[in-house]
């Protein structure tokens, strides 16, 4: 008898513990990852871009605020953030604060489709049959986080608001174009409001959106971007040992689920993103992160 107790014992003792880890600790265990990517004309000096994503941001998160405003001690020339910013409605001074300094450098973002909802509880396991997209459409309609507000503040400091939008910055010596689009995940993409293929004259051309949807991903590249920014993915956010992430919530393949990679003639950086909805508040073999990418000279 004693052994037949000792099975369900263990077994509830390992959720525990694991539960415990991925909730308390590997939650709170941020790395920077760091990138080159050669996407300059030769001899150009490098550019140094910090990517921010998915910071899921609520006031309390008092760790990844102090970890982010530490990052301006890596100098980036440049600061994109990729949306799902905030789940609380007083979350935007937190972010602010967050940033720190950083909002003090050029800057550009793109909203997700968590700073327009507020979380609700899910099965995160369902993610491994179907995404979450089909969950806006059924029953979330009407906005309840202050989107708008989170972008007047990033804009009133200077930083480009690229949903559905070009733009254009001096980053480090270089001028940068930009293209953007808003959240497919709630078919709020429009691709058709930026298309066109990129200004020549620019050094480098920038691709920024939340989530990696191909659709989009070939049109970036069609047009000439040379290096796609996207989050969303969370990275798999619970991952299994040896094989990676479960599910990537979207359309992109499993193995681009985060990292660098290319897609047709460009690069693309998928961030595994800083936070997690506060409604799934864990992640498992797949720490939060930010990505220093270090934009240099191509090769030939
Ligand atoms: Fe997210």
């Amino acid at each position: 008898m004693r052994k037949l107790h000792a099975v369900p014992l263990g077994l509830l003792t390992a959720g525990a513990t694991t539960f415990g880890y991925a909730s308390v600790i590997e939650r709170n265990w941020f790395r920077l990852r760091r990138f080159d990517v050669p996407v300059l004309a030769p001899g150009r000096p490098p550019v140094k871009v910090l990517h921010l994503s998915d910071a899921h941001l609520t006031p309390g998160r008092k760790r990844l605020i102090r970890w982010v405003r530490a990052l301006d001690a890596l100098q980036p020339d440049l600061v994109v953030n990729t949306g799902d910013t905030i789940s609380h409605p007083d979350a935007i001074g937190s972010f602010l604060d967050a940033l720190g300094p950083l909002l003090d450098r050029p800057g550009v973002f793109v909203y997700g489709s968590n700073d327009l909802y507020s979380p609700v509880f899910k099965n995160p396991l369902r993610y491994i049959w179907r995404t979450s997209q089909a969950d806006y459409k059924r029953r979330r309609r009407i906005p309840d986080l202050p989107y708008r507000e989170l972008g007047a503040a990033l804009s009133a400091a200077g930083w480009l608001d690229l949903n559905n939008r070009i733009g254009r910055l001096k980053v480090g010596g270089l001028d940068v174009e930009f293209g953007g689009i808003d959240d497919s995940h709630i078919n709020r993409d429009r691709y058709d409001q930026i298309a066109g293929p990129v200004d020549p004259r620019a050094d480098v051309h920038v691709g920024v959106m939340h989530s990696p949807e191909p659709r989009n991903m070939d049109r970036f590249a069609a047009d000439g971007y040379d290096l796609l920014l996207a989050g969303h993915t969370h990275g798999g956010q619970v991952c299994v040992p040896f094989f990676g992430a479960l599910a990537t919530n979207c359309g992109i393949d499993r193995p681009r689920v985060k990292g660098l990679h290319r897609h047709n003639g460009s690069w693309l950086h998928v961030s595994a993103g800083l936070g997690t909805s506060p409604a799934a508040p864990f992640r498992f073999c797949c720490p939060p992160e930010a990505s220093l990418l270090t934009l240099v000279p191509r090769s030939s």
